[in-house]
């Protein structure tokens, strides 16, 4: 099934959410879900860092969608981590999705000293049946290995940036072999790899766009992705993959790492991690 995506623990996940990074007012709230939603989009992310859940739970309100037709993704932010912050601060997505219970959750940024007992906070949530599944986002292997060694329970998704220009050849086989389903964050790496001649060149050969191109690129490797917009357009351009992509071509987009970042590298945040005044609830 090319929809959606086998978790470890037996859910299916779609292949393709939208991410609502930056959609933080009601009115591009309520114009992306609909656009995504009409387009057939089913998993929608966010984050308590976003500050959006509030606006997403009304919008999902508004539109009369049925809970169990979606996929509602949210995160654990830093300064909620540790046990019981983290227990309560889901408490509190919970009531702001106005939602009883969130698809999945992930632990944001693997932060020093706290991450693993905001694990085991996902792990408890989980049998509470507050969360179905349970995962991590931005974890490099040494914090995934800690996990395999202490948790109960290991992730089925990490959610980590991933585009042409940082492929994370390495993690994705490590999470392959760990059974963890990698989640591509900036698939598109904000935009900058739009505008590469070479995959502007292939993506006409298909008779796609370079953002087609590349979302299909990451489904072939096994990935799973949560491309962002808040333009009814793009947002139903990016949910249109029904092409495919030669081993070759694969292979040529494969080979374009040049481990350029957009955003945070995981190691500097997880040493910040040390400084952290955590929020009591
Ligand atoms: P917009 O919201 O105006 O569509 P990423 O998910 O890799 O971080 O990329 C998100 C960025 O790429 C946003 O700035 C978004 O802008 C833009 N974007 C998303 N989809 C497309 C598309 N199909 N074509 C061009 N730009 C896109």
């Amino acid at each position: 099934e090319l929809d959606t995506i086998k978790l470890a623990d037996g859910t299916k996940m779609p292949t393709v959410g939208l991410g609502t990074y930056l959609i933080n007012t009601p009115e591009l709230m309520d114009t992306s879900i609909k656009a995504a939603y009409e387009a057939g989009y089913r998993l929608f992310d966010t984050a308590q860092l976003y500050r959006n859940e509030d606006l997403l739970g009304d919008t999902l309100t508004k539109l009369g969608i049925a809970r169990d037709q979606i996929f509602i993704t949210s995160k654990v932010a830093e300064i909620s981590q540790g046990y019981d912050n983290a227990i309560a601060s889901i408490d509190d997505s919970l009531t702001r999705l106005k939602t009883p219970y969130l698809d999945l959750v992930l632990v944001h940024w693997p932060v020093h000293e706290h991450f693993f007992e905001t694990w085991k906070a996902l792990e408890q949530l989980k049998k509470d049946g507050k969360v179905r599944s349970i995962g991590v986002a931005n974890f490099e292997m040494s914090h995934l290995e800690l996990l395999k060694t202490q948790a109960e329970e290991m992730p089925v998704v990490n959610q980590v940036e991933c585009h042409p220009y940082m492929s994370q050849k390495s993690l994705v086989q490590f999470d392959k072999e760990n059974d963890i389903v990698t989640q591509a964050w900036s698939p598109l790496g904000h935009g900058a790899v739009l505008d590469d001649p070479m995959l502007k060149k292939m993506a006409a050969h298909h008779n796609v766009s370079v953002a087609q191109l590349v979302l299909r690129w990451h489904t072939m490797n096994g990935l799973a992705v949560v491309p962002k917009s808040a333009n009814p357009e793009r947002i139903k351009e990016n949910y249109q993959l029904d092409f495919d992509l030669t081993e070759d071509e694969v292979d040529m987009i494969n080979i374009m790492n040049r481990n350029q970042r957009t955003g945070r590298e995981p190691e500097l945040v997880y040493e910040l991690g040390k400084q952290y005044k955590l929020r009591k609830h």
